[in-house]
Parts: C-alpha cells; sequence; structure tokens
C-alpha cells in the first residue's frame, strides 16, 4: 500500500469516529435503516427511549416495532423515501412499542435511500402528541366532569380559598358546605371563612388555623362554628395550602366535616365513663381498679405487714326494734359515711361492711410504715364521732373495736360483685379482738400494741383465750400520748 493510500485510510477512520461520537451525543433517536426492511445503526437513546437493546432492535424488521394502527400510513411515509424527487426530508408521527408494551410517540425526519440507507432524526414527542389529541381533551374532559361529581357527591364541605387575594376570599364552595352551614355559594364567595365563627368559638383554634396559614401548611382543627340560622355546630376542619409550578402559594383547600353527632356521643360517653370510673373507685381502691381494668383473673398480692380494724355497733339489734327499718338503715349509713370519711382522713383503707360491723386496713394497697399509727388514730375518732350520734339515740348503742397487726393476702377474686378483701390468720385474730372485747373500748394484740406504745396510751388487759389461738395477751387503746409524756 503506498503511503498516500494509507493517509486517506487514517482520515477516513478518524472522521468515522467523529461522526459516530456526535451519533452518541444526540439528545435524539438516531438511525440508519437499510433497504432490506432493518435498522443498520441506532444510537443508545433508542435504548433509553423504548427499552429495547439495540441488538433487539436490529433483529427485527423495523415496521414490527410500529403501533398497528400506525402500519398503513407509515409505509405510506416509508414509500416516499424510496421516491427520488427531492432531498427533503420526510415528516411525520407514529407510533413505536417500548418493551413494558407501552407505545411512545415518535416525530421523523428521514431522508430518502440512497446507495441503499436511509437516516433517520426521531424525538420522542409522546407527552405533546398525546396532550395535544382530541383522545387526551376527551379524557381530561371527563377527568373534570367525574372530579366535579365526586366533589358535588361528597358529603363533606370543600371549599377554595384565593391565597393571593387580601384576606383570602373563598372563591368556591361543594354542595355540601351550604347543607352543614346554610350559607349559599352566593352568600359566601368573596368572604374570608370565619363569618362561620362567633362567641363561643375556641380561640386556640383559630390561632392554629391563622399560623398554618402564615406558615403556608397543613392544618386540622375541631372548632365551633355557626350555621346562618344561629345554631351551633362542631366543625372537624382541615386545611391544607395548594402550591403552583414555581412554589408560589395560591390557594387552600379547606375540608369541614359536622362532627357535633360525635361529639354528643363522645361527651355523653365520657360522663358515663366517669360516673362508673367513680363508682368503681367506690368499691375497689384505686390502684386495684386500674390493675384489673387491665388484667383478668385474680390480683392477689402479700403484705408482710398490715393492721387490721373491725368496729361492730354494739346495741344496734334492740335498736332495730324501736326503729322503723329504713330509719335505721338511714342510721347506720350516717355512722358508717362519718366512718369512710375517717378512713379517707386517716389514709386507711375501707375494706368492707358486714351487717352492723366495719372494716378497715393501714398499709394497703400501697404499702406504707404508719399503718398501726394511722388505723389507732382511726380508732379514736371512730369513737370521738359515735358520741355525736349516741347523743342522738340517747346512748342506745356503743361501739368495739379490735386490731391486730400481721401478715395478710390482699387482692380481689372471682369475676362478678367482688370486692378488694383481705385473707390470712392476721384477719381473723383483729377479728377476734373485736368480739372478744369490751363495747366503748378498744382491744388491740401485742404486736399492734408494740408498734404504737411509744406514741399512744394503753392499759394491759392481760391474757384472755383466743379461740384457735391459746391464750393472747391484749392492750386497751385508750388516747394518744401527749409530746410531753412521750418525750419524758
Ligand atoms: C380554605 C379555608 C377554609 C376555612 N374554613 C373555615 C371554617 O369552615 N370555619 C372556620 O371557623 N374557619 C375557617 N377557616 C379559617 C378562617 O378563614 C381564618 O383563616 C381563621 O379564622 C384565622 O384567620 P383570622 O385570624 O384572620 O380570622 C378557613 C380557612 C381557609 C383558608
Amino acid at each position: 500500500m503506498n503511503s498516500s493510500c494509507e493517509e486517506s485510510e487514517q482520515n477516513l477512520a478518524s472522521r468515522s469516529a467523529s461522526l459516530q461520537a456526535f451519533f452518541n451525543l444526540s439528545p435524539d433517536l438516531l438511525c440508519i435503516r437499510s433497504n432490506d426492511g432493518y435498522f443498520q445503526e441506532l444510537n443508545s437513546v433508542w435504548k433509553t427511549t423504548l427499552g429495547w437493546t439495540l441488538e433487539e432492535l436490529r433483529s427485527y424488521p423495523w415496521l414490527e416495532f410500529v403501533h398497528p394502527d400506525d402500519i398503513a400510513f407509515t409505509l405510506d411515509m416509508e414509500r416516499q423515501c424510496y421516491i427520488k424527487v427531492s432531498h427533503t426530508p420526510i415528516q411525520f408521527k407514529n407510533r413505536y412499542r417500548c418493551r413494558d408494551g407501552s407505545y411512545r410517540w415518535l416525530s421523523w425526519r428521514l431522508s430518502t435511500y440512497e446507495n441503499g440507507l436511509s437516516y433517520g432524526i426521531a424525538q420522542d414527542v409522546t407527552e405533546n402528541s398525546w396532550r395535544g389529541s382530541e383522545a387526551y381533551r376527551t379524557e381530561l374532559q371527563e377527568m373534570v366532569k367525574l372530579r366535579d361529581q365526586a366533589i358535588d357527591a361528597s358529603s363533606v364541605g370543600i371549599t377554595i380559598a384565593d391565597a393571593r387575594l387580601p384576606d383570602m376570599p373563598l372563591i368556591y364552595v361543594n354542595p355540601a358546605f351550604e347543607v352543614i352551614t346554610g350559607y349559599s355559594p352566593a352568600e359566601v364567595l368573596g368572604s374570608n371563612c370565619r363569618f362561620l365563627q362567633g362567641e363561643k368559638t375556641h380561640q386556640p383554634a383559630v390561632t392554629e388555623l391563622r399560623a398554618a396559614i402564615k406558615a403556608g401548611e397543613n392544618c386540622t382543627v375541631t372548632l365551633l362554628n355557626y350555621r346562618k340560622d344561629g345554631t351551633p355546630f362542631w366543625n372537624e376542619l382541615t386545611i391544607s395550602p395548594i402550591y403552583d409550578d414555581d412554589n408560589r402559594l395560591t390557594h387552600f383547600v379547606g375540608i369541614q366535616a359536622d362532627i357535633s353527632a360525635r361529639v354528643r356521643a363522645e361527651t355523653a360517653l365520657r360522663i358515663e365513663k366517669n360516673k362508673s370510673e367513680k363508682l368503681l373507685l367506690n368499691i375497689l381502691p384505686q390502684p386495684i381498679a386500674e390493675q384489673l381494668k387491665q388484667s383478668e383473673g385474680s390480683l392477689a398480692q402479700q403484705f408482710d405487714a398490715v393492721t387490721i380494724l373491725f368496729a361492730d355497733i354494739v346495741g344496734f339489734t334492740p335498736l332495730s326494734t324501736q326503729m322503723p327499718p329504713l330509719e335505721l338503715i338511714n342510721f347506720l349509713n350516717q355512722i358508717f359515711s362519718a366512718f369512710d370519711q375517717l378512713a379517707q382522713k386517716h389514709g386507711v383503707e375501707k375494706i368492707k361492711t358486714i351487717g352492723d360491723a366495719y372494716m378497715a386496713a393501714g398499709g394497703l394497697p400501697i404499702m406504707q410504715d404508719n399503718h398501726a399509727e394511722a388505723i389507732a388514730n382511726m380508732a379514736l375518732d371512730m369513737q370521738q364521732a359515735i358520741t355525736h350520734f349516741q347523743a342522738q339515740q340517747g346512748e342506745s348503742f356503743q361501739i368495739r373495736i379490735g386490731i391486730n397487726t400481721g401478715p395478710v393476702v390482699a387482692g380481689v377474686i372471682g369475676i362478678k360483685k367482688f370486692i378488694y378483701d383481705l385473707w390470712g390468720d392476721a384477719v381473723n385474730v383483729a377479728s377476734r379482738m373485736e368480739s372478744l372485747g369490751v363495747p366503748g373500748k378498744i382491744q388491740v394484740t401485742t404486736a399492734t400494741y408494740e408498734r404504737l406504745k411509744d406514741k399512744f396510751a394503753f392499759e394491759k388487759r392481760g391474757a384472755i383465750p383466743v379461740k384457735g389461738k391459746g391464750e393472747m395477751t391484749t392492750y386497751w387503746l385508750v388516747g394518744r400520748k401527749s409530746i410531753d409524756s412521750m418525750n419524758s
């Protein structure tokens, strides 16, 4: 090969490389087609646009990729590429099938065939073609119509306010808004929606709305609004901002729901719940009520030391023969209510009443160290309280109190008519202290005495026989020690 021939071959190679570089740089779909009906060369935009690999595109006649509806017309255009009357490019649009089965609109400029080759440039104009098409316009109209129908059918109020105008007036309200508020569109368009507010409208909710509007943010509030006829309703209002393509706030859309019925039901439910809560707390200590609400089954807890009190109204049975039953029960109710108040005052748990007896305990359900002291103070106050009732009834009855300190198991058992109760030997002994006591006196065991002897005054009763326990030394609690005597 002579040198001039080598040079021209090198030139040719470098020109072809430059052309290839342009070919791949183009944002358009470029191709070279041969007159056998196949693609010969394609740039990579084909792959990114249609999803096929270039090998796949080259393996089939290009007509296979054309939308069936566009084939006849495409062939017409193709015929023109063979007529070499002018070098003007042939221009048309047709749809090419993507690998995922969808189609894209390509806008073509095709050269005529020369030396068996035709050159093509195509642009993906799917969006433009679709948006400009009659089908798109029809679909759009259908869509808008459907949206209007949905907004009309909505049972919540839908409003639009123009955020670009002073004081953000309403520019649209749907029919439900009229149903909820009683205002027709003609009456409200052009006004700010605050006309629904009134004297009792919750101001923090309005402040929240104002802050959201200022920040261009979403916000949901529940506030009291007033209908055209002046009647109030609870409005669950959500406002949401609408921004344009340049991120400028243009509108707010508001959704109004009349939730008055729900608020009424919730209020009634809350009142009922409070009532039943109060009732529950009347029969159970609060921590136990809480535990019981959360778990089912027995709730029993061991306490190492609590102080138990039994008080019996002695002489009540004869009283019952003198008084009509209703009056008698009313009287008993007054006494026990006074004891209940004392239990509360001393932080003592009332356990139950058994006929004309009253039972209480200190040191549970929350453990506390001063349980014996609290019970002793309660017992002395009970004696004091009973003197008022004695005055009413001419001292025809007295109170006999027994106290013991020891371990118990406390809790709720059963599933019906349950109460918080105590079990254990210490409970039986406390009951014995009462039944083996003397009217008008408070009998305590040594266990209780040992805890109280420094602060309270006692008289030793001595040993008494206690059923099931043998001999037990007991004491009479007679009063509180004065500070002076405690120091001496
Ligand atoms: C789209 C939209 C709907 C609104 N709908 C109600 C409504 O139903 N009831 C209401 O009390 N306030 C509604 N508001 C709030 C008031 O129009 C007003 O923004 C709010 O009272 C706080 O502003 P102000 O302090 O200027 O009154 C709506 C606001 C917007 C933007």
